[in-house]
C-alpha cells in the first residue's frame, strides 16, 4: 500500500505542466496551457492544463483529472503503477519500497553510479586510447554500428582493470554502492571492475534510466555476452532492452516486437522497425508480456532458429490468458537472426513475415505436427497426448474450449476427450518435458478404418473445416440472420462439396423459413445434412453477442476460402499457364493476400474482445 501521505509527497513534486509538455505542445493563456489534446485526435487545441490547481481537462474528449489520471491514461497503468511511476520519475522513494530494502544503499544512488558507468564506458569508446577502445570500435562498426549509432544507443567499451572503480570512487561513490549495482565484484574484499574488454550495451527502464548492461566479448571468448545479474534496480524478469525507444512507436504501430538479441534491437530500429525489444538473455515471462501489452494489440515474437523458437513458443502458452493481446510468432528462414537477415535482405523483405505472423498456438501446432504422419490411430494418440499436454497451462482458461476444439478437429478426435485430456495434465508451464513426437519414418501400424478426412486435409484446410461446420450449424438454428449475407457467403471456397451445398439449399429458402423447414431443405440435398448441421462446436465464435459471431464466422470463414484459392493460383501458376494469364492470376493472388491481412487483424481485434468476455 502506497499512503496518502507519499502520494501526495508525489503530486507535490510533479510539475504538470512539465510532464505533459514532454508529449504534447503546450501554448501559455493566462494562467492555463493549451495544446492538442493526446488523447483523441484534433486539429484545434481543446486540451488545457492548469498549473495551480494541477488538473488537465479537455472540451473535445470530456476527460480530464489530476496527474495521476493523465499517467494512467498515457501510460495505461493502474492508479498504484501511476504513483509509483511518476514518484521513480521525481527520485521519490515510496515508503513501500523502503520497507523491503531498508539495508543497503539508495536505489537512487545505485541508478545514478549506473548512469556514470554509462557515460565512463561510452567515452572510452568515442575517445579512448589503445588496442582495447579501438578495437571495440572497429568490432561495432563491422555490425553496421557507427559513430551516431553508437552515440544514439549510448554504446560503450568496458575496459576493466578497476578503471571504471576508481572512477566512480573520485565521482564519490562508495564501494557498497558500486557492488549493489553490479558494477564491480568482490575480490578478496576488493572491488573489481566486473566487465573487462566488452563491447557495452547499456540498458534502460521505461524513463531512460540505465540501470544495467549487457557486455560483449571482443573476440570469440564465453561468455559471449556478460549480463548485469539481478540488483535492487535491474531485474531481468520485467525489464526489456530498448523498452524506453520503442514504447512510442509501440503504441503508435499497435504492435511490439520482441527479438532475443541487443545487436537484433539496434539493427531492425536503424532500418525503422522502432517497435523492437529485445528480453535480457532470458525466455519472454509474464511481466513482459504485460509491459507490452499496456501499449501493443500484438506482439510478435521473432526466432533466430526453428528448434530454440519452437522451445520458447510453447514456453509462453502459459502466457495466452495472461494478456489481452495477441501472440505471433515468427521464425526468419535460413536461420538467419533479425540482423542478419536485414543485412542480407533489407527491410522489405521482413515486412511479408511480420503481416504473416502465426498465431502462437497455431504456430505450436504446426510446428509439432510438422512431417507427423496422422493418418494411423497411434500417431494421433501420441500426437492428442503431446498437445494436450502444451495446452494444459490454459486448463482452467475461458480460452480452453477454442484450443481444444482446433486440437480435436485437427487431429479428427472428439472434443470432449481432448478437453479432459487437458484437464488431467499437471498444468506447469511445459517447454522441455514434452518430447517430440517418433520420426514419420518409423513404421506405422496398420489402420483399422478408412483414414479419416483430417489426415489428408492441410492445417489451414483443417481448421476452415471447424468453421464451415460451426457456420452451418448456426444457418440451420437462423436462417433469416444470414441472408443479408447471401452474396458473400455463396463466393467462398468450402472443403466440402456438401457443406457448400448445404449452405446454398439454406439460403434458398423463402424469408421466415423456421430452422426445421430449413433442415429438411438441406436434407434435400444433402442426406448428410441432419448429422452435419448439428456438428458445430460453437466454440470459435463463444462469448461474442449474435451480431459479432455473424460477422466474426463470416470473416473466418472469408479468410480461409481466400488463402484457399490463393494456393490454387500459385499450383495454376506452377503449371503451364499461358502468358496473358499470368498476370492477371498473379494480380488476384496479390490482392487476395492483401485481403486475407485484412481479415487476419479484424480477426485478431474479434479474438481479443472475446477474451474480454
Ligand atoms: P545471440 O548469441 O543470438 O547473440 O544471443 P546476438 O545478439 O546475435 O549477438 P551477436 O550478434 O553474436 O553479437 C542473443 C541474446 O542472448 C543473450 C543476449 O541477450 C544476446 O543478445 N545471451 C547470449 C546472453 O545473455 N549470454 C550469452 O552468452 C549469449
Ligand atoms: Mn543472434
Amino acid at each position: 500500500m502506497i499512503s496518502d501521505e507519499d502520494r501526495e509527497k508525489v503530486r507535490a513534486a510533479t510539475d504538470i505542466v512539465a510532464l505533459v509538455g514532454e508529449t504534447v505542445v503546450l501554448r501559455q493563456r493566462g494562467n492555463e496551457f493549451w495544446g492538442c489534446c493526446p488523447f483523441h485526435h484534433e486539429k484545434s487545441p481543446s486540451f488545457h492544463v492548469n498549473p495551480q490547481t494541477g488538473l488537465w481537462n479537455c472540451f473535445g474528449c470530456h476527460q480530464g483529472g489530476d496527474v495521476f489520471d493523465y499517467v494512467m491514461k498515457r501510460e495505461s497503468l493502474e492508479f498504484p503503477d501511476a504513483i509509483r511511476y511518476l514518484a521513480d520519475k521525481a527520485g521519490i522513494e515510496l515508503v513501500e519500497e523502503r520497507g523491503a530494502q531498508s539495508r543497503g544503499p539508495k536505489r537512487n544512488r545505485l541508478v545514478q553510479a549506473l548512469d556514470e558507468a554509462q557515460s565512463f564506458y561510452e567515452t572510452m569508446l568515442m575517445r579512448g586510447r589503445g588496442d582495447g577502445p579501438a578495437s571495440a570500435r572497429s568490432y561495432l562498426s563491422g555490425r553496421g554500428f557507427g559513430s551516431t549509432v553508437c552515440s544514439k544507443w549510448h554504446l560503450g567499451y568496458a575496459p576493466g582493470r578497476g578503471a571504471l572503480v576508481s572512477h566512480l570512487r573520485e565521482k564519490g561513490f562508495s564501494q557498497e554502492e558500486i557492488m549493489a549495482a553490479d558494477l564491480a565484484v568482490d575480490r578478496n574484499g576488493r572491488a573489481q571492475d566486473r566487465f573487462y574488454e566488452r563491447a557495452m550495451f547499456p540498458i534502460h527502464d521505461e524513463q531512460g534510466r540505465c540501470i544495467g548492461f549487457g557486455g560483449r566479448v571482443m573476440g570469440d571468448g564465453k561468455p559471449k555476452y556478460l549480463n548485469t545479474r539481478e540488483t535492487p534496480v535491474f531485474h531481468k524478469s520485467k525489464h526489456m532492452f530498448a523498452f524506453d525507444y520503442a514504447k512510442e512507436s509501440i503504441a503508435a504501430k499497435g504492435f511490439a516486437l520482441v527479438v532475443e538479441g541487443y545487436t537484433d534491437v539496434i539493427s531492425l530500429h536503424e532500418h525503422g522497425f522502432t517497435n523492437a525489444v529485445a528480453t535480457l538473455g532470458t525466455a519472454l515471462t509474464e511481466d513482459h508480456v504485460k509491459t507490452l501489452s499496456r501499449f501493443a494489440k500484438t506482439i510478435i515474437c521473432m526466432f533466430d532458429g526453428d528448434s530454440a523458437g519452437q522451445g520458447a513458443a510453447e514456453h509462453a502458452i502459459q502466457y495466452l490468458d495472461k494478456t489481452e493481446a495477441s501472440l505471433r510468432c515468427v521464425v526468419l528462414p535460413d536461420d538467419l537472426d533479425p540482423a542478419e537477415f536485414l543485412d542480407a535482405r533489407g527491410p522489405e523483405a521482413l515486412e511479408p513475415f511480420l503481416a504473416d505472423a502465426a498465431p502462437l498456438v497455431d504456430f505450436v501446432f504446426d510446428k509439432r505436427l510438422a512431417g507427423v504422419d496422422l493418418s494411423t490411430p497411434g500417431r494421433r494418440v501420441a500426437a492428442l497426448d503431446e498437445m494436450t499436454t502444451l495446452l494444459a497451462p490454459l486448463k482452467r482458461s475461458v480460452l480452453l474450449d477454442g484450443y481444444a476444439t482446433r486440437l480435436a478437429d485437427l487431429l479428427g478426435v472428439s472434443v470432449e476427450e481432448t478437453k479432459r485430456m487437458i484437464r488431467e495434465k499437471p498444468s506447469a508451464p511445459s517447454t522441455r518435458q514434452v518430447p517430440p513426437a517418433a520420426p514419420p519414418s518409423a513404421p506405422a501400424p496398420v489402420d483399422a478404418g478408412p483414414a479419416p478426412l483430417s489426415s489428408v486435409l492441410s492445417l489451414d484446410d483443417r481448421m476452415q473445416l471447424g468453421v464451415e461446420r460451426e457456420l452451418l450449424t448456426m444457418m440451420g438454428a437462423s436462417p433469416d440472420a444470414w441472408r443479408a449475407h447471401a452474396e458473400r457467403i455463396s463466393s467462398f471456397s468450402w472443403t466440402d462439396a456438401r457443406h457448400q451445398a448445404i449452405a446454398w439449399a439454406i439460403l434458398a429458402t423463402p424469408d421466415g423459413t423456421s430452422p426445421q423447414d430449413a433442415v429438411k431443405a438441406a436434407t434435400e440435398v444433402c442426406p448428410d445434412a441432419p448429422r452435419i448441421l448439428s456438428s458445430g462446436e460453437l466454440a470459435v465464435t463463444e462469448g461474442l453477442p449474435t451480431r459479432g459471431k455473424v460477422a466474426f464466422l463470416l470473416d473466418d470463414m472469408d479468410l480461409f476460402s481466400s488463402k484457399r484459392r490463393v494456393r490454387a493460383i500459385k499450383s495454376e501458376l506452377e503449371g503451364h499457364v499461358e502468358a496473358d494469364k499470368v498476370d492477371s492470376l498473379f494480380q488476384e493472388a496479390t490482392d487476395l493476400q492483401k485481403h486475407v491481412n485484412q481479415l487476419k487483424s479484424r480477426i485478431s481485434d474479434m479474438d481479443s474482445y472475446r477474451k474480454n468476455g
